[in-house]
């Protein structure tokens, strides 16, 4: 292969796509609000996918606001399942949101389809460490397997190993009602 063309592959084989949000530019960031079911998450930290971990959420809706985005979610705390609101503040970006939360947390709305999925992750800073959780909320109680592929798949490309997925389907229905 000459120069030139190397360059060409190159260049298409690192086709810019925006590093954050959704790819579908007519998605709107009120078509997130409503009603959801958490069915998946995932991080690179393992230990903060487990049951009392503080970032082992449920979330139920979603409520966006002029400057915010509110989650009504549940979190187990010492065996008991707790209702919490948390509101993150928009940012100038699109699908990009602060919060803080156990430090500072910068969320981005990832894979957006309003009627079925919604994709988020969240990257926290905590005493100078960087986590990434990730989750994956449903219209529906569980999620098709289309839906779980793309999940696993957003995932691997963030260099998640399938092996810290948490399937929350079968969690306690008090938690995700
Ligand atoms: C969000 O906005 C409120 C009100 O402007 C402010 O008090 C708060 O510190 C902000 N939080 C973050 C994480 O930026
Ligand atoms: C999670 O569990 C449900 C119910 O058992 C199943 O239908 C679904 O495929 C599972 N998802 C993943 C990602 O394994």
């Amino acid at each position: 292969m000459n120069a030139p063309w190397l360059v060409l592959v190159l260049a298409l084989l690192g086709a810019p796509r925006p590093a954050h949000g959704p790819r579908d530019p007519n998605i709107d960031e009120n078509m997130v609000n409503g009603d959801w079911f958490s069915t998946a998450q995932a991080s690179d930290e393992p230990t903060l996918l487990w049951k009392d971990s503080h970032v082992m959420f449920f979330v139920r809706k979603i409520h966006v606001t002029l400057k915010t985005i509110e989650f009504h979610l549940y979190r187990r705390i010492q065996g008991m399942c707790v209702p919490i609101i948390m509101m993150a503040n928009k940012t100038k970006k699109k699908f990009q949101y602060t919060l803080k939360y156990a430090g500072h947390n910068m969320i981005f709305l990832e894979e957006v389809d309003p009627s079925r999925f919604l994709i988020f992750c969240i990257h926290n800073h905590w005493h100078g460490k960087e986590t990434v959780v990730v989750n994956l909320l449903s219209r529906t109680p569980t999620a098709s397997c289309d839906v779980m592929q793309t999940f696993r798949n957003y995932c691997k490309s963030h260099g998640i190993s399938p092996a810290n997925i948490i399937n929350l389907t079968q969690t306690d229905h008090r938690l995700r009602a």
